[in-house]
C-alpha cells in the first residue's frame, strides 16, 4: 500500500452547489503531483477537502492506512498532510520565526527538535533567516510564500499540498521555489500543487492531474501532459 495520499471517488461542494464529482488521484511520497485546470475547476475546493477544511460528501481520502474522510483538520495535520493555502495567509503582526513555529502547533516537540527543523528551513530559505525577526506579512510574495512552505514543512509532513504556487510572484521567485520543492520532495516529502502556469507546472512535476469542472479529466505523467494536442492548445497556445 502506497504511504502516500490516495483519493478514490471524492465528491464535495457548498451547501445545494456540488463541485468536486468522482476525483480520483494518489499522490506518492518523495514525487510531485500538479493539479491543473482553468478558474472555478475546483482546485481549491479538492485542496479544501484534502485538508480537512471542507467535508466531502462521498469518497475516500487516505494516508497510509488511515482513513481521513470526515475526519477533523487537525487528524489530516497529524496524520501527515500540510496545507498551504491560496493567497498564504501568514498570520500579520507575527514574525517570520513565530509564523514557522505555528506550523508546528500539533507536534509534541522539544523545542530543541524545532530549532533545529526551524535551522533546516533557514537553511533552504536563507531570506526568511535575514527576515526572522520581521513581520511575515510585511515581506514580498515570493519571501511570503517561502515562509508558507516553511510553515507547512514544521509540522513534518509526508504530503505538503500548496494551493497556486507562483500566483503573482516574479519569475526569480518561481524559479528559486520551484528548486526549492524538488530538493523537499527529494528529501521524500510528497508534494501536490495547483499551479495556474502549465509551464511551471510541467517543469516542476512528474505527475500532473488535469480538472474541468469539477472532474479529472486528464492524469499522466508531465511528457504525456505536455504532448497532450488538446492542452498544448488549451494552456499553452500552441498547437
Ligand atoms: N465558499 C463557496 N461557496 C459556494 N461556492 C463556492 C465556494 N468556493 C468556491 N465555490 C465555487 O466552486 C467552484 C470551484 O471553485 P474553486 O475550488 O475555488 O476553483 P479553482 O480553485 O479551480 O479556481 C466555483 O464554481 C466556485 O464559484
Ligand atoms: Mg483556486
Amino acid at each position: 500500500m502506497s504511504a502516500g495520499l490516495v483519493v478514490s471517488n471524492l465528491s464535495a461542494g457548498y451547501g445545494d452547489v456540488s463541485v468536486l464529482a468522482d476525483v480520483s488521484l494518489s499522490a506518492e511520497v518523495g514525487l510531485i503531483t500538479a493539479v491543473i485546470g482553468s478558474n472555478g475547476a475546483g482546485k481549491t475546493t479538492l485542496l479544501r477537502s484534502l485538508s480537512g477544511l471542507l467535508k466531502p460528501r462521498q469518497g475516500s481520502i487516505r494516508i497510509g492506512e488511515a482513513e481521513l474522510s470526515g475526519a477533523k483538520a487537525l487528524d489530516f495535520v497529524n496524520a501527515g498532510i500540510a496545507h498551504v493555502p491560496e493567497g498564504r495567509r501568514l498570520f500579520a503582526g507575527m514574525t517570520v520565526e513565530d509564523n514557522l513555529l505555528m506550523g508546528a502547533f500539533a507536534r509534541a516537540a522539544a523545542p530543541a527538535e524545532l530549532r533545529q527543523d526551524i535551522d533546516r528551513i533557514y537553511a533552504m530559505f536563507p531570506k526568511l533567516a535575514e527576515r526572522r525577526r520581521q513581520d511575515a506579512v510585511s515581506m514580498s510574495g515570493g519571501e511570503q510564500q517561502m515562509c508558507a512552505i516553511g510553515r507547512g514543512l514544521m509540522s513534518r509532513p509526508r504530503v505538503l499540498m500548496i494551493d497556486e504556487l507562483s500566483l503573482g510572484l516574479s519569475p526569480v521567485a518561481v524559479d528559486f521555489l520551484v528548486e526549492a520543492l524538488k530538493t523537499i520532495s527529494g528529501d521524500g516529502v510528497g508534494i501536490v500543487v495547483v499551479e495556474q502556469d502549465v509551464a511551471v507546472a510541467l517543469d516542476l512535476a512528474q505527475h500532473v492531474v488535469v480538472m474541468d469542472r469539477g472532474r479529472v479529466s486528464k492524469a499522466g505523467s508531465s511528457s504525456e501532459i505536455a504532448e497532450d494536442r488538446a492542452i498544448r492548445a488549451a494552456y499553452l497556445g500552441v498547437d
